[in-house]
């Protein structure tokens, strides 16, 4: 279309007096500070350790490849355990690891896994032959070789009390019962510590499909016959029995929730529970789910907003439990979470692979805030799942390893495992694209096992750094170190080619006067040690 030089000339100043605008709204936005209060004389709860859990489902190549290899592969391992693996969790000072499911553990049966091994099917997770090679036995000298703790969950679904029972009482009694002497001979005379116990998984759904007050009348019976009998663990450090909880926000949920702190509350001596469990995925239309990688900044900002409905979902089922448990007895153990999109093209589909992209770290980072801020309620959670399984960790093939950018938001938030919550106050301003808008900037602050304060500071807007003015009061601030996780495309990713697109870097932080000034870089997650 011919236009004259002028009218031309009238359209080039529109656009550029456009751009100058658009561009002056952007550096404002960039620049902008957001203040925030540390106050350290006012601390909170503690901040679980049991929330930074793990989960490890036998799924896919979560257990077989991903930590089981066999003694006998050419991958280094230590008794069929893959050595990089092992040291890799080791950093992340794994709390505690959830196993053997999952939809998969209502149908474990425990013996077939000791002794001479059973080859069994999958048929939650693919119809996939099941060769029972990790076992217990495996799973203990996996737990004990990353320096973790057992979360069992025994098999409600197609199992029974007695099965059950005989498990814990072949894991843990010191007595010369015939089971004892079982695992004796399989190669562990003392023992096992076993901290988490759960009564079942998801048994509205894949573990039976039962009704509130039909699960409900399994809880007792399990609670009642299946014991702890390791001597450590009779007074102190008793065993925590974690029922079946909730599994979203709706009126089905709801009822199940009161259903078991209703009775609970009305319990007689011959039961009891330690926690109720709860599972969300991050997840837009089950049917046709969200690709893991390829995506741009629309996607970006939905699945984080579809993450923040944790906080409601938290916040629903911590109202019901008040009502019967104003003193917070029970906690709500989050034992499922994380983003769950697509299969990765070319994978099976009943194997749950997906990438993990610096979308999934800013994921993981506010909902590991939201687990915080309300750690006087939950004390627990075990992201879904450890290695090759939807947000995991670490993914391999065959030999190789790689972290995913998770895994550096774990090992990134270690310093607050049992960290004394620190309130921080802030107004976190608004991001926005499209019709969805997010709180820009999310924060928490803890004090270490030692005392020290450390500051988690996350830009959740993938185009525009954010400038952070910090006051700390409560102590001398004097100086401040730390790390930042960003990258430069919402959907960048680390693959066997390249490990180390997305790691940590060092971050520089001014502090004058008990204020910290640090640069936030777009979509990123940030942890600051302050001293
Ligand atoms: O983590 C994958 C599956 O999701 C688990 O086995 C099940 O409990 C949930 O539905």
């Amino acid at each position: 279309m011919f236009r004259s030089s002028s009218a031309l000339n009238r359209f080039a100043s529109v656009v550029i007096l456009g751009s100058i605008i658009l561009s002056f709204n952007l550096q404002a936005a960039a620049q902008e500070k957001v203040q925030l209060s540390v106050d350290t004389s006012k601390p909170g709860s503690k901040i679980d350790r049991n929330i930074f859990g793990q989960f490890a489902e036998h799924l896919g190549y979560g257990v077989y490849e991903g930590i089981w290899v066999g003694p006998d592969s050419k991958i280094p391992n230590t008794r069929g355990i893959r050595n990089d693996v092992v040291a890799a969790l080791k950093a992340l000072k794994v709390p505690n690891v959830r196993w053997p499911g999952g939809c998969f553990a209502d149908e474990y049966h425990w013996r077939k896994g000791i002794g001479t091994r059973a080859v069994t099917l999958n048929p939650n997770w693919g119809g996939v032959v099941e060769p029972n090679t990790f076992g217990t036995h495996e799973f203990m000298d996996f737990i004990d070789q990353i320096g973790s703790e057992a979360y069992l969950s025994v098999n409600v679904g197609s199992g029974t009390p007695q099965e059950a029972a005989e498990w814990l009482e072949y894991l843990t009694t010191p007595q010369p019962t015939t089971l004892q002497k079982e695992r004796a001979a399989n190669g562990h005379p003392g023992p096992y510590k076993i901290p988490m116990l759960g009564i079942g998984n998801e048994s509205w759904d894949c573990g039976g499909n039962m009704t509130p007050d039909y699960y409900l009348r399994q809880l007792t019976i399990y609670s009642r016959f299946v014991r702890n009998y390791n001597p450590a663990q009779l007074e102190k450090d008793q065993m925590q029995k974690i029922a079946v909880g909730p599994g979203g926000g709706e009126a089905r949920w709801t009822e199940w929730t009161d259903t078991i702190m209703k009775a609970w509350e009305k319990r007689q001596w011959s039961w009891d529970m330690q926690g109720l469990s709860m599972h969300k995925y991050t997840v837009i239309n089950w049917g046709n789910k969200f690709a893991s990688v390829g995506f741009g900044e629309k996607e970006y900002g939905q699945i984080l907003k579809e993450t923040l409905k944790m906080e409601d979902l938290v916040a629903k089922h911590s109202a019901i439990m008040d009502k019967y448990d104003p003193q917070k007895k029970i906690a709500l153990i989050v034992d499922e979470w994380g983003s769950w999109y697509a299969p990765s093209p070319g994978s099976n589909p009943g194997f749950l692979v997906q990438q993990n992209s610096i979308r999934d770290a800013v994921l993981a980072a506010l909902n590991l805030n939201i687990f915080a801020r309300h750690a006087d309620r939950v004390r627990g959670a075990n992201i879904a799942q450890m290695i090759n399984v939807l947000q995991a960790m670490i993914m391999t093939d065959k030999e190789k390893m790689v972290l995913t950018p998770t895994y550096h938001v774990f090992k990134m938030y270690v310093p607050f495992q049992d960290g004394t919550f620190i309130p921080v106050s802030f107004n976190a301003g608004t991001y926005t694209n499209g019709d969805i808008t997010l709180p820009r900037v999310d924060a928490i602050a803890a004090k270490d096992t030692s005392g020290k304060l450390w500051l988690e500071l996350t830009n959740v807007d993938p185009n525009n750094a954010v400038e952070i003015e910090a006051n700390i009061s409560g102590i001398n601030a004097t100086s401040a170190t730390g790390e930042t996780l960003t990258a430069p495309k919402v959907d960048s990713v680390n693959t066997f080619d390249a490990p180390n697109a997305v790691k940590p870097k060092p971050i520089s932080v001014k502090v004058q006067g008990n204020k910290l000034t640090i640069k936030l870089e777009p979509k990123s997650v940030t942890v600051v040690s302050i001293s």
